[in-house]
């Protein structure tokens, strides 16, 4: 498995309407692995495959990952490996919660999302799947799917906010050049 390159903002990549997969293939598999795998590299507890550049619709979810008290080593959960996913029904009530992302490095604010929602998608071995998103896996599943659509957090957020991570994150890239 290989770790991928991730796309930062403001990549035009992070933009786009990502397409629709046509067939799960061992193709599709290898990404579906490589994506985990950077992922977990990076701490994440979600990755689309946008932020690694590819404009497929495609995600990767595991939210009971834990780190090893002892060791400090990563324990993995269950991964959740989503293809063409779709909200299919979602709660009334909504939540308020801190969100980061890895293609906004370093930043946090807080997001309005559906308490619930249910997603359709396909799996890692082509079977049509429903899943019922409570709590972080709810909030992560929509935050994933928004990626597939060229939409990142912060365009969920007040446009002051917005532009104060959007400077803070220019002033760590640059200094970084
Ligand atoms: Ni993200």
């Amino acid at each position: 498995m290989t770790v991928l390159k991730l796309y930062t903002y403001p990549e035009p990549v992070l933009k786009k309407k990502a397409q629709k997969v046509d067939k799960v293939d061992d193709e599709i598999r290898q990404l579906l692995d490589n994506m985990l795998e950077t992922m977990y590299a990076d701490a994440g507890v979600g990755l689309a495959a946008p932020q690694v550049g590819i404009s497929k619709r495609i995600v990767v979810i595991d939210v009971h990952q834990e780190d090893d008290e002892e060791t400090g080593e990563l324990r993995k959960g269950t991964p959740l490996f989503l293809v063409n996913p779709s909200i299919i029904w979602h709660s009334d009530e909504k939540v308020c919660g801190e969100e980061g992302c890895l293609s906004v490095p370093g930043q946090r604010a807080e997001v309005e999302r559906y308490a619930q929602v249910k997603v359709h998608y396909t799996d890692y071995n082509g079977k049509e799947q429903e899943i019922l998103g409570d709590g972080l896996l709810s909030v992560c599943l929509q935050h994933e799917l928004d990626h597939l659509d060229g939409v990142l957090y912060i365009d969920r957020i007040s446009r002051l906010k917005r532009q104060m991570i959007i400077k803070k994150l220019q002033k760590t890239q640059s200094s970084h050049d």
